[in-house]
């Protein structure tokens, strides 16, 4: 399927869902008020990698909190999930998971740490997480790809 419709509202702060669009996993995270003022405090001289890596805004805009999520939805993190180091699939998503020193994501293939931003904070990835091209099409639906 070229692009794939996903119902956030079943989805309560805190909590995360994984979905599959064009065989890549997309990370959906609920984000706390919490995640969103840590993503918002770091400094953009303290990011690995400046850029957004945003395909819904323009082309090497900075990493800022607000250019990795979409305007008035910042609660909703939306990323493909695959590190951009080798590929693997982070930990972060589940109940549970190790997310790493930043509170994100964490690659257990060699250790890489996103932080609540999905922006690579620690590690050998040099890219954040890639954020797909999604749209919202009403207040608690997004359409991917
Ligand atoms: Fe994630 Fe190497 S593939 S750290």
């Amino acid at each position: 399927l070229a692009s794939i419709e996903v119902d956030l509202a079943p989805v309560e702060e805190g909590q995360a869902i994984t979905v599959m669009w064009r065989g890549k996993p997309i990370f959906i995270r609920h984000r706390t008020e919490k995640e969103i003022e840590e993503a918002k405090e770091v400094p953009l001289s303290e990011l690995p990698d400046p850029e957004a890596r945003n395909p819904n805004i323009d082309e090497g805009a900075p990493a800022t909190d607000a250019n990795r999520t979409a305007e008035g939805k910042e609660p909703w993190l939306i990323m493909i999930g695959i590190c951009t180091h080798l590929g693997c699939i982070p930990k972060g998503q589940a109940p549970g998971d190790n997310k790493g020193e930043y509170g994100g994501w964490f690659c257990p293939c060699h250790g890489s740490q996103y932080d609540t931003a999905g922006r690579i904070r620690k590690g050998p990835a040099p890219e954040n997480l890639w954020i797909p091209p999604y749209e919202f099409t009403s207040d608690t639906n997004i359409k991917i790809g």
